[in-house]
């Protein structure tokens, strides 16, 4: 049966290279897998004294990330780390303490920008953070995709025959991770 992936990309600008590199990788991604978006644009700051009562928005996010079998995120740098949105949202998928809808949920990391680098220091911001939150990061192959904004367009297709081709492996790679690592339900 085919898993269900959420991803979650991590810029919440309209026009964001990444929400366009996602759609890509969704399109490109094998039968076995079921990808769909969680959005983390309208979440409240993390606040711990929330934890009791937390916001709707919060409540929601976290039950979609319960729900999904496997989790890849799509995300930008910024000043060499990941957005503030992306951080918030993985915080609260983690709290209160000992309820992260995080745990044990197989994923992976493509980070991209219009620069050479590709979002390096990004992507290993994120995967430090899985570290904690018990999530088994695919390790290889590593997608770094820089001078993305000439390789994706608008509507989600890749330009570049031989990113494709590389995206393509990509996923192939990841549904058979998470076939591997997903919790059977
Ligand atoms: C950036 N950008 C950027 N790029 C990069 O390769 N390394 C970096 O450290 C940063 N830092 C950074 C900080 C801030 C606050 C902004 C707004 C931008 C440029 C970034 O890669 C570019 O704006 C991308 O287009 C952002 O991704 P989306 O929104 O197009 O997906």
């Amino acid at each position: 049966m085919a898993k269900k992936v959420g991803v979650i990309v991590g810029s919440i600008r309209r026009d964001s290279i990444n929400r366009r590199l996602a759609k890509a990788l969704m399109g490109l991604a094998p039968p076995t897998l079921m990808l769909e978006f969680i959005e983390i644009g309208d979440l409240p700051l993390y606040n711990q004294d929330l934890d009791a009562t937390p916001p709707v928005q919060w409540q929601a996010f976290k039950k979609h990330v319960s729900s999904v079998d496997a989790i890849l995120f799509v995300s930008p740098e910024y000043n060499r780390s990941m957005p503030a949105a992306l951080k918030n949202a993985i915080d609260i998928g983690s709290r209160p303490y000992g309820q992260s809808a995080w745990n044990g949920k197989p994923g992976a990391v493509v980070t991209a920008s219009p620069s050479a680098i590709g979002g390096f220091g990004s992507n290993h911001a994120v995967r430090q953070t899985l570290v904690f939150l018990n999530v088994p990061v695919m390790q290889q192959p590593e997608a770094y995709i820089g001078h993305a904004d000439k390789l994706v367009s608008a509507d989600g297709q890749i330009t570049n025959p031989d990113t494709k081709v590389f995206l393509e492996k990509f996923m192939m790679a990841f549904a058979d991770w998470v076939a591997r690592n997903a919790v059977a339900a």
